[in-house]
C-alpha cells in the first residue's frame, strides 16, 4: 500500500538537522535571533558523534607560549595540502579565539594551567612562526573528553534558548522546488512512524560525516552521511570527496579512537623491532606530524614487515613511561578503553593501533557563511537558495585535501554560528513561506516504500559489508589505479544488488531494518563518489596517496572535485571548482603553494 501516510506538516523559519556540535551551535544561535527554528535529530543530541571527539579544539589564544592566528592559518594551509580555501581558512583561524572564550563563558569545563588559564596541548601540524618554530601548545582541551563537555554544554544552552527539537526524526529527503531552491525537509519520527513534512525558509543541514562506508572506522555507526545523501538526491554535487582522513590511532580490532592528545602529552609509536620509526619519516615533527603522513608511514612499516602482532598488522603505541598522574589527569578516558576494547592497562603495555577511517575532508560544498554551492553556467560558487550546512557534512572547505586535528570541533563551533548569523541576515521573519511543490515529499515516499516492501533475497547488512570491504581494501590509506578500478567494478556489483534488497520488517515503529537501509542509501551514494573522484585525481595530495602518482601536481590538480550522482543508475558526472588562494582579509597574505614536509 504505497504512499498510504498521514502527512503531519510543520513551519518554520530554519530547520536544523543534526544535533552535534555545528547542528546545536547553529540551531541556538537561531533561536537567540528569534528565528523560529526547529532541529531534527535521528539520535538524542548529547548522544551525537561529537560526544567522541577527544583531543581538544584549536585557537590561537597563546596560554602555553606565544601563537598567532597567522601561524594557525598556515599550519591549516599547509596541513590542506594547499586544498583548502584561504578566505574560509583564516575566518576560521581568527573566529577561534571568540569562539574558544564563548564556549569557556557557556560553561564548558576545560582543563587548566597553573595560573588558571585554559590549558593547550601539542596536537599533529600545530606549529609557531610559520612553521619555522617550535611546536605549538594550541589545543584547548578538556582532559581527553573535549566533545563530550562541548557537546552537553551547546545542548545546555538549547535549553536556554528554548529551541525545539525533534527528536529520534529520521530526515530523508530535502523538499525542493522547480527553481532548485530548497523549501524543507521530510522526516519520520521512528518512535510513532508517523511521517512529518517540515516547510521553512532555511533547511540547515548539519548531519555529520560519512565514515560508515569503511569497515574500520572510529565514526559512530550513526555517521551515515546522511545529509550528503539528501544533497546528492538532490541533483547538487558534493565536493573533495576522495580525501578521506585515516586517523593513526585507532584501537587495533576495535577500530575506537585514541587520541592524538596522547602523543601530545609525549607518547610515541614503535614497529616490531622496538624502534621510534617516525624519526626517519618526519626527522622534526616526529609522532607529531599531520596525520596523513603518520597514518602512510605506519601503514608502510606493516607493509614492509615491521608491523607488530602474530599478524605484524598493527603498531604499538607507548605511555607506559608517563606520569601516571598525568595519565589519570589529562587522559583518564583512553586509560579506559584501552582497558575495555585491547585488554591493556597502558601504564605497563602498549596499546595496539592502526591507521583508522576517522574523518571526512569531502562534503557539502558550501562558502564560510555555511551557503551550499552548486556549479550553474560556469559559476562554481553560485549560491543554492534555501539551503546550508556546517560541520563533517560540509566542505567549506578549510581542510582541504587534510585536516589538522582539532581543527573539527572548531570547524563545528565557527561554522555552527556562522550559519546562525547569515540566516539573521537573509531569512525573512516577516516573509510568507515560498509555495511547497503540488507534490512535496511525493518521491520522497515512494523510495520510502521501495525499501519497506524490498522483497528480494540480500539483507541490507549484506550489502553493505561488501561496500565497506570494498572501500577499506581498495580506496584506504594507500591507492594505486589497478586497485581502484576493482573497487570501482566491487562497488558497482554492491550497487546492483540494491535490485535484490530485502527488507524483513514493514512496520514504521522503530524499524532499524528500514533505517538501516535508508542509511545504507545515504552510505553507498558517497562511497561511489568517494572511490571514483579517487581514481580519478592522478596526485597524491593530503589524504589521497597515489602509490602510482607520488607527487603533487599543482599545475593540473589544484582544484576542488565536484561531483553529481545519478540516483538510478548510479552515474557520475565529474567537475571541478577552483581553490580560493586569496585570504579574506589584507591582514594576512595568501600562503602560496610549497613542498609540504614536516
Ligand atoms: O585525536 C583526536 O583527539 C581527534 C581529534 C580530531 O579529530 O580533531
Amino acid at each position: 500500500m504505497p504512499n498510504a501516510y498521514d502527512i503531519i506538516d510543520h513551519t518554520y523559519d530554519v530547520v536544523v538537522v543534526g544535533a552535534g556540535g555545528a547542528g546545536l551551535r547553529a540551531t541556538f544561535g537561531l533561536a537567540e535571533q528569534g528565528l523560529k527554528t526547529a532541529c531534527i535529530t535521528k539520535v538524542f543530541p548529547t548522544r551525537s558523534h561529537t560526544v567522541a571527539a577527544q583531543g581538544g579544539i584549536s585557537a590561537s589564544l597563546g596560554n602555553m607560549g606565544p601563537d598567532d592566528w597567522r601561524w594557525h592559518m598556515y599550519d591549516t594551509v599547509k596541513g590542506s595540502d594547499w586544498l583548502g580555501d584561504q578566505d574560509a581558512i583564516e575566518y576560521m583561524v581568527r573566529e577561534a579565539v571568540p569562539a574558544i572564550i564563548e564556549l569557556e563563558h557557556y560553561g564548558v569545563p576545560f582543563s587548566r594551567t597553573e595560573a588558571g588559564e585554559i590549558y593547550q596541548r601539542p596536537f599533529g601540524g600545530m606549529t609557531t612562526e610559520f612553521g619555522e618554530g617550535p611546536p605549538a601548545q594550541r589545543t584547548c582541551a578538556a582532559a581527553d573528553r573535549t566533545g563530550h563537555a562541548i557537546l552537553h554544554t551547546l545542548y545546555q544552552q538549547s535549553l536556554k534558548h528554548q529551541a525545539e527539537f525533534y527528536i529520534e526524526y529520521f530526515a530523508m529527503d530535502l523538499i525542493m522546488n522547480d527553481e532548485g531552491e530548497c523549501v524543507g525537509v521530510m522526516a519520520w519520527d521512528l518512535d510513532t512512524g508517523q511521517i512529518h513534512r517540515f516547510r521553512s525558509k532555511m533547511v540547515i543541514l548539519a548531519t555529520g560525516g560519512y565514515g560508515r562506508v569503511y569497515f574500520s572506522a572510529t565514526s559512530a555507526h550513526t555517521c551515515t552521511g546522511d545529509g550528503g545523501g539528501m544533497v546528492a538526491r538532490a541533483g547538487l554535487p558534493l565536493q573533495d570527496m576522495e580525501f578521506v582522513q585515516f586517523h593513526p590511532t585507532g584501537i587495533y580490532g576495535a577500530g575506537c579512537l585514541i587520541t592524538e592528545g596522547v602523543r601530545g602529552e609525549g607518547g610515541y609509536l614503535t614497529n616490531a623491532e622496538g624502534e621510534r620509526f617516525m624519526e626517519r619519516y618526519a626527522p622534526s615533527a616526529k609522532d607529531l606530524a599531520s596525520r596523513d603522513v603518520v597514518s602512510r608511514s605506519m601503514t608502510m612499516e606493516i607493509i614492509e614487515g615491521r608491523g607488530v602482532g602474530s599478524e605484524n598488522d598493527h603498531i604499538h603505541l607507548h605511555i607506559e613511561h608517563l606520569d601516571p598522574n598525568l595519565i589519570e589527569e589529562r587522559l583518564p578516558g583512553i586509560a579506559e578503553s584501552a582497558k575495555i576494547f585491547a585488554g591493556v592497562d597502558v601504564s605497563k603495555e602498549p596499546i595496539p593501533v592502526v591507521p583508522t577511517c576517522h574523518y571526512n575532508m569531502g562534503g557539502i560544498p558550501t562558502n564560510y557563511h555555511g551557503e551550499v554551492l552548486t556549479k550553474t553556467n560556469g559559476d562554481a560558487n553560485s549560491i543554492v537558495p534555501g539551503l546550508m550546512a556546517a560541520g563533517e557534512s560540509a566542505c567549506v572547505s578549510v581542510h582541504g585535501a587534510n585536516r589538522l586535528g582539532s581543527n573539527s570541533l572548531l570547524d563545528l563551533v565557527v561554522f555552527g554560528r556562522a550559519t546562525a548569523l547569515r540566516c539573521a541576515e537573509v531569512v525573512n521573519k516577516e516573509a510568507a513561506h515560498k509555495p511547497l511543490p503540488k507534490d512535496a515529499g511525493e518521491d520522497c515516499l515512494a523510495r520510502l516504500d521501495k525499501a519497506r516492501y524490498a522483497k528480494g533475497g540480500t539483507p541490507t547488512a549484506e550489502l553493505r559489508m561488501g561496500m565497506q570491504k570494498a572501500m577499506q581494501s581498495h580506496c584506504a590509506v594507500f591507492r594505486t589505479e589497478d586497485s581502484l578500478k576493482e573497487g570501482i567494478k566491487k562497488m558497482k556489483d554492491v550497487w546492483s544488488g540494491k535490485d535484490d534488497l530485502k527488507v524483513s520488517d514493514t512496520s514504521m515503529i522503530w524499524n532499524s531494518d528500514l533505517v538501516e537501509t535508508l542509511e545504507f542509501e545515504n552510505l553507498i551514494e558517497q562511497a561511489m563518489l568517494t572511490i571514483v573522484c579517487a581514481e580519478d585525481r592522478k596526485e597524491s595530495r593530503g589524504a589521497q596517496a597515489r602509490d602510482d602518482y607520488p607527487d603533487r601536481d599543482d599545475q593540473n590538480w589544484m582544484h576542488h572535485s565536484l561531483a553529481w550522482i545519478d540516483e538510478k543508475s548510479g552515474e557520475i558526472k565529474l567537475d571541478k571548482r577552483p581553490v580560493n588562494l586569496q585570504p579574506m582579509s589584507n591582514e594576512v597574505q595568501s600562503f602560496p603553494p610549497k613542498a609540504r614536509v614536516y
